[in-house]
């Protein structure tokens, strides 16, 4: 267990806001599909913003928010599995343009778990490294969709979100404890983003379509109904606590089905689960916290409760943080 608190949430999404109906125009689908088989009823898109823009809006709120200087910032850390570049970091182009000059910034990637593996990776900081940090998940997927694939096209949308951490073991929040999980073997489930080795010494015949989402639907449904309720159960039991104690799931959106079944596993009642997939779609590493957010902001999460993170995705990696908020 230690003694860190969540000080401020903030999410940040774009404006156009995508209905299921309006997809029709590109490929051959339909409300009633993507609701019934997804909980997904529209998704925020990017139209010209990017990873980095998204994500230093949610640092400039979260810094407002708690009336921190940038200067305050031990670190940041982005996870992403969108970044604008390769090189400089999402984080470091956040950092430079909030001014934050004594944190160190860098990105991780862990697909849809990123922001519980970045939350354990915030805790291992906060206590080497400084005594404030901040953790962002910000996502531009619609740059690797393909518009016309109707199997993934529907399931995106666009996205950041994040959290102010500090050492504050007198406030009575903290982590109590983890579960991290990957499962690489079963990486080919589900990719994105491939990067050709195209260069004078060689050329990469490989389908250029691998450059957007491509994803065994059915396995990663499996995956996912099946790895999360372990996952959870463990870092249950490493809290010495039991699964009815926790006040409230806020697992990864990425499919209301997908929700519902992990909760019917856990024999816990539907309302602990909390969701917002049918206005977000999957934002990957942002869906956890722009989630978070919601229920800090609208007063549903309250000091003292305890609250079980889960991520899955991508990997392919499992997750699940307890918090005593
Ligand atoms: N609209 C209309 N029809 C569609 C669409 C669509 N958008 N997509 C697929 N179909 C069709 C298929 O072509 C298929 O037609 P056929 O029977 O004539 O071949 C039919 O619908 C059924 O397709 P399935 O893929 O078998 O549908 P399934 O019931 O498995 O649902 C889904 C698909 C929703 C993707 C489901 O498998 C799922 O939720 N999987 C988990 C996916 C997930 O959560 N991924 C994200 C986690 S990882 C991360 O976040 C990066």
């Amino acid at each position: 267990m230690t003694g860190i608190q969540i000080v401020q949430s903030a999410n940040t999404v774009p404006e156009r806001v995508v209905l299921n109906d309006e997809l029709n125009a590109y490929m051959e689908t339909s409300d009633e599909w993507i609701s019934t088989r997804t909980g997904i009823k529209q998704r925020h898109v990017s139209t010209g913003q990017t990873t980095s823009d998204l994500c230093t809006s949610v640092a400039q709120k979260l810094l407002n928010q708690a009336g921190w200087q940038a200067s305050d910032l031990d670190f940041i850390v982005v996870a992403t599995m969108s970044p604008d570049y390769q090189t400089p970091a999402t984080a470091a182009i956040v950092q430079g343009r909030i001014g934050a000059a004594k944190a160190f910034a860098f990105d991780l990637n862990a697909a849809c778990s990123g922001f519980i593996y970045g939350l354990k990776v915030a805790e291992g900081l906060l206590q080497v490294a400084g005594n404030r940090g901040m953790l962002i998940g910000g996502e531009v997927l619609s740059k690797l969709i393909d518009w016309h694939e109707r199997s993934t096209a529907v399931l995106f949308g666009d996205g950041a979100a994040g959290v102010l951490l500090a050492n504050r073991a007198e406030s009575g929040s903290a982590f109590l404890a983890t579960d991290l999980q990957t499962l690489g073997d079963l990486g080919d489930r589900l990719t994105a983003g491939y990067q050709p080795v195209d260069s004078v010494f060689t050329t990469d015949a490989t389908d250029a379509h691998r450059r957007y989402f491509e994803m065994d639907g059915r396995a990663v449904y499996k995956f996912a109904t099946h790895q999360v309720p372990e996952s959870i159960e463990r870092a249950v039991q490493k809290a010495g606590l039991l699964v009815q104690d926790v006040d409230y799931f806020i697992l990864h959106q990425a499919n209301q089905r997908i929700i519902d079944q992990i909760a019917k596993r856990l024999d816990q009642p539907s309302d602990k689960f909390l969701s917002n997939v049918a206005r977000f779609g999957n934002t990957s590493a942002a869906s956890i916290p722009i989630l978070l957010d919601e229920v800090i902001q609208d007063g549903t999460l309250q000091r003292g409760q305890t609250i079980a993170l889960s991520g899955f995705g991508g990997g392919l990696t499992v997750g699940t943080q307890i918090i005593k908020y």
